[in-house]
């Protein structure tokens, strides 16, 4: 099948899109207004995007209504944010912190999940998760699209504090990450989880090259 978003139906029941693009992390953001309401919610269209230093982005749609999302407003406002891996142990609360509410509505409570204050941003860590960025708001990028939800807001962020449970960390000095089970967003309404790991180690032994492909920063 071939077909030109916009222009062509692609001619399936429902739109395939956003089941090729797959599997996607999902950025777990919390963030807090400027009159201190905590908010969190899911974005799975979410990436690391460079390691040295590390800068992350999460890409938000309009609300139904045609608004910007209160994650996009808090960032902006308060030049902070926090990112929390979703695991499949907390899965329902994930999905629970996607609701549309007011913006006075405390979503940490809403989820059913813990507050834990960050060491330098403002916006509190989700406890029960085991990984977190403290990020600085960078900058946004606005796509214009169709409709209520088309236009779509890319917030850029840069990570200046990582916390990592001890007890995920293995043996080897590596994250666990069988132990941790992160999910993502497939297509529809579908996810996964990690549970099966492979390795590759490109061909040749440029230190440089390899340090670059694991991330390694200087410090
Ligand atoms: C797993 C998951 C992934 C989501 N990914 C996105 C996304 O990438 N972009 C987006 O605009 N909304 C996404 N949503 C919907 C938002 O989480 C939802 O609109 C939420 O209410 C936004 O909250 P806020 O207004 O407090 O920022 C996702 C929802 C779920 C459950």
């Amino acid at each position: 099948m071939y077909y030109q978003p916009g222009k062509t139906n692609h001619g399936l029941p429902r739109d395939p899109f956003k089941s090729c693009v797959i599997p996607r992390p999902i950025g777990w953001i919390s963030t807090i207004s400027r009159d201190g309401a905590h908010n969190l919610a899911p974005f799975s269209q979410f990436q690391n995007l460079t390691f040295d230093p590390p800068y992350v982005m999460f890409a938000s749609n309009q609300t139904t209504k045609g608004r910007k999302k209160d994650t996009v407003v808090n960032t902006e406002q308060t030049g902070e944010f926090v990112w929390n891996m979703a695991t499949y142990e907390l899965r329902e609360a994930v999905n629970k912190s996607a609701e549309e509410v007011a913006p006075d509505v405390d979503e940490f409570e809403l989820a059913g999940v813990t507050k834990a204050p960050s060491q330098i941003v403002k916006p509190c860590r989700v406890a029960e998760s085991p990984v977190h960025f403290e990020c600085a708001y960078h900058q946004t990028i606005r796509l214009p699209g169709n409709g209520t939800m088309g236009t779509v807001d890319i917030v850029f962020g840069r990570v200046i504090g990582i916390h990592i449970k001890d007890e995920v960390i293995g043996p080897d000095g590596c994250i666990d990450v069988l132990k941790i089970r992160p999910i993502a967003r497939l297509g529809y309404h579908d996810y996964t989880s990690v549970e099966s790991i492979f390795q590759m180690v490109i061909p040749g032994n440029d230190k440089r090259r390899l340090e670059g492909m694991e991330g390694s920063a200087r410090f």
